[in-house]
């Protein structure tokens, strides 16, 4: 029997500590609040996955926990990140860039000694960055051809759960969409050209050619098209989350043309995900 209660006590300990550390700032309180409530549902996402996606069906009671630990620990480095913004008066993240809490969660986890293992560490790290990242890290690069696959899966485990428990939060609060995304309360505009030509690629959405408020709504929707298991479609269907997504955007686009356009795209693309039998984006 696996002791998850320890591990799940390791996470709340960083957690608690942080939460201490920076009582004097609301805001970061409130954040660190909001990153543990995070982990807890990128877990219970993960959960859904494991369950459900065929691709884990075969695996052991060990890595489908290396699996589980991964979706748990990915973001403990939230709380450094989270301490260091204290430390630099940086309450409302204007420097958020300067912190890669991948790598602190790397770090934390790499001088415990029970949770020293490649397979949870390496996808960890890279939970936030580009695919290209993960494939051409060392660790990944140095394992047996059956660890690689593994590890990959965790890795799009993580990416999966952690999009799902993002978009579930947008649900719960479209308020997040206004100064936290757009930058500003009015966000009724349009979206770019370039941007709708990247969505009708089905690419994600590139930071140089976000320009209005509505282009940073259409950033956080083209995270669909990264998304890696069917299961993970199916979910966010049962959730109501890309509908709900849809529903903002459409309040917020004053051009019914596009809006016609982007939503046919993100509606075909999710039906012929859920339908589609492969898992998306295998090792480069
Ligand atoms: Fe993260």
């Amino acid at each position: 029997m696996i002791k998850r209660y320890k591990d799940e006590a390791f996470l709340r300990k960083y957690y608690e500590d942080c939460r201490k550390y920076v009582a004097g700032s609301q805001e970061l309180c409130f954040y660190a609040d909001e990153k543990f409530r995070h982990s807890m549902q990128v877990v219970g996402a993960g959960n859904y996955l494991l369950k459900h996606e065929k691709t884990f069906q075969n695996w052991t009671e060990q890595e489908k926990y290396l699996a589980w630990l991964g979706c748990l620990f990915h973001d403990v480095g939230r709380f450094r990140e989270i301490c260091k913004r204290y430390e630099n008066k940086d309450l409302h993240g204007a420097n958020l860039r300067k912190y890669d809490h991948g790598e602190f969660s790397y770090e934390i986890l790499q001088t415990s000694s029970q949770y020293l293992n490649p397979l949870l560490l390496f996808p960890i790290r890279h939970h936030g960055h580009l695919d290209a990242d993960f494939f051409g890290e060392a660790g990944y690069l140095a394992a047996s051809q059956k660890d690689k696959e593994t590890m990959k899966n965790i890795f799009f485990l993580i990416k999966d759960a952690d999009k799902i428990a993002n978009f579930y939060l947008f649900r719960r609060h479209p308020e997040y969409y206004g100064s936290l995304i757009c930058g500003t309360e009015k966000m009724r505009s349009a979206a770019s050209p370039k941007v709708v030509e990247s969505l009708s690629r089905q690419e994600l959405c590139r930071n140089a050619d976000i320009a209005t408020p509505l282009d940073q709504m259409l950033r956080i929707l083209s995270w669909v098209f990264d998304i890696k298991f069917k299961q993970s479609f199916v979910f966010l269907k049962k959730l109501g989350c890309i509908e709900d997504m849809l529903l903002r955007i459409r309040e917020n686009n004053i051009d019914n043309k596009t809006q016609e356009k982007i939503e046919k795209v993100i509606k075909n693309f999710i039906t012929e995900s859920i339908n589609e039998t492969n898992i998306r984006g295998n090792s480069l």
